[in-house]
């Protein structure tokens, strides 16, 4: 396995970041992403939506678990949150969506742990200081 690990210093540093690795996501189809609340996955993702040139602006999908942004690729934003039990994860239907061309990027992976792919990229954020996060990508 091949671990990168970056500082960021603002939620614009991570977001550029999240652009930058989209690059390396065009063959990933799943990306999972760990650290608890504000940990910064929200800012992270918006960055990966701008590499994949979608317009619409990422933002916390908690309320309906999936957000969709449309650019070169199709980009599908979960936040796991609320999910307990993998029998909700069967009705949002998961597996249609790991299994199509779209790129799924997911908060709060902590909770699927056992849907997840076992070929997915893995990125934890983890927070230093109020400002300064530490993210490593592990792919
Ligand atoms: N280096 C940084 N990177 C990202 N966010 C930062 C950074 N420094 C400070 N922040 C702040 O941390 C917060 C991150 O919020 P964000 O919604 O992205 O987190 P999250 O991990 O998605 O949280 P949640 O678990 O609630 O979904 C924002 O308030 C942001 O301004
Ligand atoms: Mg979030």
């Amino acid at each position: 396995m091949n671990t990168a690990e970056y500082i960021t210093h603002s939620p614009e540093e991570t977001a550029l970041l999240g652009k930058q690795l989209a690059q390396r996501m065009h063959s990933v189809s799943v990306v999972a992403l760990y650290g608890g609340l504000g940990a910064g996955k929200t800012a992270f993702v918006s960055g990966v939506a701008q590499g994949f040139d979608c317009r619409q602006r990422a933002s916390s999908p908690t309320y309906n678990i999936v957000n969709e942004y449309y650019g070169t690729r199709r980009v599908c934003h979960f936040d796991m949150y609320r999910i307990t039990d993998s029998e909700r994860l069967y009705e949002i239907g998961w597996e249609d969506y790991i299994d199509s061309d779209a790129l799924c990027i997911v908060e709060w992976s902590e909770n699927i742990e056992d849907a997840l792919p076992p070929d997915c990229m893995k990125i934890t954020i983890e927070k230093l200081s109020e400002t300064d996060r530490r993210i490593r990508v592990m792919e």
